[in-house]
């Protein structure tokens, strides 16, 4: 690896903007595409990431906040138009930024022209666009399946006397990637983007495109406690064998990256898939590095906050990774709560050097560089689909107004009342609030974005764990030619001391003690849930 072979998106930061919650500009209390072109200048150099991924934008009916798609081609009025979105591409090529942009490509909004069509007849053109299925005998759904909104995933249409599928709610019925027109004119929809510029996709929920073709019943599951993901209500009572990851989806994503190699580039695919198994997962590069750039890894949101138990994800992936196959680690998104909830105080910061520092293209979620937490949101203030079905199951927490300043509205709006209410610490966790303050998280992040930037170690050198690090002290090592940085992070709630024979340097970074600058030979010592980087 150096930097010639190295890739954009090797290297990249890619920061997550949930567009609703990240900055308004027209006092709908609701963020737009001109709310990120605003912030253009925050992002690239007062934070310093690489690449922004921004959230559905396009036409919808809003069931599920934007991922019911009405129209690829277009923009929703609610953020903008498409003059927006080519303002925002070309400010933020200008700052050297690269955009991402969402594709939802399993399902439409149920108001999509194809769907209104599809539902029409049973003889339509588009009918087989979608997957329509007869009923049992007895008049109930085609098999078993459910939908991670809860419910049955069929839905009965009287009008045409058959069921449809739909993975999520009904309102977003599933396309049926084996029907090579719907294919074609998907790709064209990713052409349409990729004409406009964007640098890539993180395509949402692929592995829900390819079914069982026999459609077989999903066995019940046995074995709930062994389960590694958040409880999905109902969901979860089965095995999700034969409604989603059929291998076919191989053939997809291969003809996906052909698309994206129409162009030059390189433009990326990141594809949406919640494999645990870093075995499972590494098949979705392919076999000839020719599929997703990066299938998102989500370990980091499940794994047991303890140095054994990090360790042994990272080093199972690094284990698994086949050549040629580039690494990526999530730490927060609009699915998940928020991490300083989830860790609590300490944690988050000694994540964030972790994240940070790791082999690998790291995403950061908007607002975790402020230590955004959770929203307290009450029950007549959900908005999620899913929360409204299962309220101890709502993504509103994490999805709420990024905050910018102590002002009104945190500098968010110019509303009286943004869509979802802010987190309840704004006045203190805001942008402005934590520039001067070098103990705060943004400071912290600063710090770690701007030394990954100068340290071809960090960015792309080799991983290898050290055993020398005591009981619940997780020891890595990153190389590339002759420079050579540690990572040591404290996991316990004591002091903890290194044997670093062989190591004379300095701390680059402390996640939470005004350590910089010290010197360090031969022992360290760690603080209670300190992190550190060593250079
Ligand atoms: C993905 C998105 C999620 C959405 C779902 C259905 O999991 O991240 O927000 O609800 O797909 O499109
Ligand atoms: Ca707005």
């Amino acid at each position: 690896m150096s930097e010639s072979t190295h890739e954009w998106w090797q290297s990249a930061v890619v920061y997550e903007i949930y567009i609703r919650s990240f900055k308004d500009t027209n006092g709908d209390g609701v963020g737009d595409l001109d709310g990120i072109t605003e912030k253009i200048d925050y992002l690239s150099e007062t934070l310093g990431v690489d690449a922004l991924w921004v959230t559905p934008f396009y036409p919808s009916p809003m069931a599920d906040f934007g991922y019911d798609v009405s129209d690829y081609r277009a923009v929703h009025p609610l953020f903008g138009d498409l003059a927006a979105f080519d303002r925002l591409v070309a400010r933020a090529h200008e700052a050297g930024l690269r955009i991402i942009v969402d594709f939802v490509p399993n399902h439409t909004s149920y108001k999509h022209p194809w769907f209104t069509e599809s539902r029409s007849a049973r003889e339509t053109a588009r009918r087989d666009w979608y997957v329509w299925r007869d009923p049992r005998p007895d008049g109930s759904p085609p098999n078993n399946w459910l939908s991670v909104f809860g419910g049955s995933a069929w839905e009965w249409d009287e009008n045409t006397g058959q069921y449809y599928l739909h993975s999520f709610l009904k309102e977003q019925p599933d396309l049926n990637w084996r029907n090579s027109a719907l294919k074609s004119a998907m790709y064209d929809n990713m052409r349409f983007w990729l004409d406009r510029d964007v640098d890539g996709f993180r395509l949402d929920a692929v592995m829900f495109m390819m079914k069982d073709p026999e459609e077989r019943d999903n066995p019940s599951n046995e074995d709930q406690a062994a389960l590694m993901h958040k409880s999905l209500g109902a969901y979860d009572a089965q095995l999700h064998h034969h409604d989603q990851g059929h291998p076919d989806i191989h053939g997809v994503f291969r003809e996906m990256r052909a698309v994206l190699e129409e162009y030059n580039g390189p433009r990326i695919a990141l594809g949406e898939l919640h494999i645990y198994d870093p075995v499972r997962l590494v098949a979705f590069y392919g076999e000839r590095m020719d599929e997703l750039h990066m299938p998102a890894n989500f370990g980091l949101l499940k794994v047991p906050w303890t140095a054994a138990g990090v360790r042994a994800l990272v080093d199972n992936l690094e284990a698994a990774l086949p050549d040629g196959a580039w690494a990526n680690y999530v730490m927060g998104n609009h699915d998940d709560q928020r991490m300083a909830s989830k860790r609590g105080e300490e944690e988050s910061r000694q994540a964030a050097v972790l994240l940070l520092t790791l082999r690998g293209s790291p995403t950061l979620y908007y607002g975790d560089e402020l230590g955004m937490r959770e929203a307290e949101v009450t029950p007549n203030q959900i908005r999620d689909p899913w929360g409204i079905a299962e309220p101890h199951l709502t993504r509103d927490g994490c999805r709420t107004p990024m905050a910018w300043s102590p002002s009104q509205s945190a500098g968010f709006t110019s509303a009286d009342e943004p869509w979802l209410p802010l987190s309840s610490d704004w006045a203190d966790r805001n942008v402005a609030s934590q520039l001067d303050d070098p103990d705060s998280y943004l400071s912290l992040y600063r710090r770690l974005l701007t030394l990954r930037k100068q340290s071809p170690a960090l960015r792309m050198g080799t991983y290898r764990a050290l055993d020398a690090g005591p009981e619940q002290c997780f020891v890595y090592e990153r190389m590339h030619e002759t420079e050579r940085v540690l990572v040591a992070i404290n996991f316990s709630s004591e002091p903890r001391s290194i044997d670093l024979a062989d190591f004379h340097g300095r701390i680059a970074v402390s996640s939470d003690r005004p350590r910089e600058g010290g010197t360090v030979a031969g022992s360290l010592a760690l603080g209670a849930h300190e992190a550190l980087i060593l250079v």
